[in-house]
């Protein structure tokens, strides 16, 4: 399952990637926020977002603040979330394959919604490459 949050500055982009996953028929639940007008706090979507992920291992999540970097921060409080700023599809495809993250943060107020898509593509579907890296994240 997909897992997406964000805050008020995330919001719009989130809504972008829900346009993108209704295209392709793909599921996602949106633990919030709900309006780009609310005054809220990202560590709250982050947490919510988290609870979620670490319901089964093959649960990914995407979180969205204004420059991704609160949600990552809180994100990765939780022992078992292994977030990752990206910016670019490199850094989703080896946030995959070396870190196993899974969680995505992206900057809502600093990416197009068609980069951002891009990223999330690559994310989706690049596998883990286990191995020396396995032996790493051990180390967390
Ligand atoms: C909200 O104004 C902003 O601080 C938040 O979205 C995020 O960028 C924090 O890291």
């Amino acid at each position: 399952m997909i897992i997406l949050a964000s805050d008020h500055a995330g919001f719009l982009l989130k809504e972008e990637i829900k346009k993108f996953f209704n295209k392709e028929n793909i599921i996602a639940i949106d633990v919030g926020c709900y309006s780009r007008e609310q005054l809220d706090d990202y560590p709250d979507f982050a947490k919510a977002g988290n609870v979620k992920v670490l319901e089964d291992s093959r649960n990914v999540g995407i979180y969205i603040c204004g420059t991704g970097i609160g949600m990552s921060i809180v994100a990765n409080r939780n022992p078992g979330i292994r977030a990752a700023l990206c910016f670019n599809e490199n850094f989703a495809s080896l946030a995959r394959m070396h870190n196993d993250a899974n969680v995505l943060c992206l900057p809502g107020r600093f990416m197009s919604a068609r980069k951002a898509i891009k990223i999330v593509k690559v994310f989706l579907t690049t596998d883990f490459e286990g191995g020396r890296h396995a032996r790493r994240i051990k180390k967390y």
